[in-house]
């Protein structure tokens, strides 16, 4: 599957949601990972992608979430290894492979960063340092839904301190966040 089928099939699924951002700034920071562990860049970015194609219609059912996913993305013949990462993001599988695991501390992080960013006069991560970040993850309140720990796994998941993983992961947002509303 190419980056622009992988697309065309998450919009259609997904409209123009904050899930399409969320799939879309996942993406974006498995790409930076995969670069900076160098593994294979579009493998990681696809797996970003497509990891929530279903999860805007499964809202109601929590537990199909990435099961149904799974099975479109074998229908159309993607790569074992990305099914892979996509059941292991919701506990379907165990999370194995570093691709796996990255995509599993990626994910609650865009969010994070996302609503450190949208809080800000600027609603922009142009302006978003690592230091406003580590502070709102300190404070329980902001963005409670959030897992902290699923993003400090960083550390014990994939080898990263924390402050290198956040700064990867808000470089790569920051490269496309006119495409993710954040610009
Ligand atoms: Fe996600």
């Amino acid at each position: 599957m190419t980056r622009e089928e992988a697309y065309e099939l998450v919009r259609g699924r997904l409209g123009m949601t904050p899930t399409l951002h969320h799939c879309l700034a996942t993406e974006a920071c498995m790409r930076a990972l995969a670069d900076r562990f160098q593994e294979d860049v579009a493998t990681w970015g696809l797996a970003g992608l497509v990891h929530d194609l279903d999860l805007d219609e499964c809202q109601h059912d929590m537990a199909r979430h990435a099961l149904v996913a799974a099975e479109v993305l074998r229908k159309k013949g993607v790569n074992e290894n990305i099914v892979h990462a996509v059941l292991g993001h919701n506990n379907k599988v165990e999370r194995t492979s570093l691709m796996d695991k990255a995509l599993w501390v990626v994910d609650p992080t865009t969010g994070f960063i996302t609503a450190a960013a949208l809080i800000r006069p600027s609603k922009s991560t142009a302006d978003l340092t690592l230091k406003s970040i580590k502070k709102r993850m300190k404070d329980k309140r902001f963005a409670a839904a959030v897992d902290r720990d699923q993003i400090r796994a960083c550390e014990s998941d994939i080898g990263l301190q924390l402050d290198d993983f956040l700064s990867i992961c808000l470089q790569a947002m920051n490269a496309i966040r006119q495409d993710i509303g954040l610009g």
